[in-house]
């Protein structure tokens, strides 16, 4: 009886081992631990075994009959990864696209302003944050009693140096190391102690442009910020310049464009007056060229600073610059 199990265990596992489906192995489990299975018969018939026998036999019948059954589960397991597998593999499934970001707005334009004037000629340059209270002020001509020399416009670490309240000091930097000709665009954060509302921040970012050469002319300055204004916010784009003053350019200006949601016909966003002003600009101011040690009887220069963010703000009618730095993915996914 004993030799009869162990026959049929061998025989039960090679018939497991070669199954090659859960439609096979359900039949190897009928045949084996169904009602009218094998191992049922040998437990039907313990009855007719001596006494000393039918103990031994009926363990063993029983724990072969879980062998089996584990054995069989294992199969079925295994047989089912077999499928999954396969179906993984399916080819004709559409893919998962990946997720991919995309660049801040404010990187975003940065960059399309720098191309602008690239197209045009420019290169594109870089500065530090930290700068001296000389290039900031002095070497731009703006002498120790200007009001924004107060501390309450500049973040001060100590006499020397700040954090830049503009990127014009990247000027003083350039002219510096280099002789004209120069051409040149230079964006970059600048910080400002201001309270926080819709549309001021402590923390902003500017692109200065500067142009030195032998005869750099206001009709240059016109000329060129008009082409940007035209490729940057539309060619029925029109542009005013408003005198005024800054240190650093004389003359100076204030630059509008006509108002990109009204044309000019006067709007909420212009506050009626039909401009926006978009930019601060002039010709280089004799005592800059002095304090870089240019001649300023030979060359002549441009200059402009922009505010990115406002910029943004109108291209995109953006209504609050604090949207720019929350870092709401909701917000940024639209750019
Ligand atoms: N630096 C000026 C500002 O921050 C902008 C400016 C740059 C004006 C260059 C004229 C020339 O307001």
């Amino acid at each position: 009886m004993q030799e009869k199990l162990k026959d049929i265990e061998i025989e039960a596992q090679k018939q497991i081992d070669k199954a090659a489906s859960v439609e096979k192995l359900e039949s190897i489990r009928i045949r084996y631990l169904g009602r009218k299975g094998m191992l049922t018969e040998v437990l039907k018939n313990l009855k007719n075994l001596s006494v000393s026998e039918k103990p031994i036999v009926g363990r063993q019948a029983n724990i072969l009959k879980q062998k089996i059954s584990s054995s069989i589960e294992a199969r079925i397991r295994t047989t089912g990864r077999h499928k999954k597998q396969k179906q993984k593999a399916d080819i004709t499934l559409p893919g998962i696209k990946p997720t991919s970001g995309s660049l801040h707005p404010i990187t975003q334009t940065i960059r399309d302003i720098c191309e602008i004037f690239s197209s045009l000629g420019f290169s594109r340059i870089v500065g530090p944050e930290i700068e001296t209270a000389f290039r900031n002020f002095e070497a731009l001509n703006i002498p120790l009693d200007h009001p924004s020399r107060d501390s309450f416009d500049t973040f001060y670490l100590n006499n020397d140096f700040l954090l830049r309240s503009h990127t014009s000091p990247l000027q003083i930097r350039v002219m510096e190391k280099h002789k004209p000709p120069i051409y040149i665009v230079m964006p970059g954060r600048v910080y400002r102690p201001d309270a926080v509302d819709a549309s001021h921040s402590f923390m902003f970012h500017q692109i200065e442009g500067l142009a030195v050469d032998k005869t750099v002319s206001f009709a240059d300055l016109k000329g060129l910020l008009y082409m940007f204004a035209k490729k940057m916010f539309g060619k029925d784009t029109k542009m005013r310049f408003r005198p005024h003053f800054f240190p650093f350019t004389e003359p100076s200006a204030e630059v509008d464009i006509s108002c990109i949601i009204c044309s000019g016909k006067g709007c909420r966003v212009c506050s009626g007056k039909g401009w926006l002003e978009i930019l601060g600009a002039g010709m280089v101011h004799p005592n800059v060229f002095k304090a870089v040690g240019y001649n300023y009887k030979k060359y002549s220069g441009l200059a402009f600073g922009m505010g990115v963010e406002r910029i943004a703000m109108l291209k995109y009618g953006i209504d609050d610059i604090r949207l720019f730095f929350e870092n709401d993915c909701r917000f940024l996914r639209q750019f």
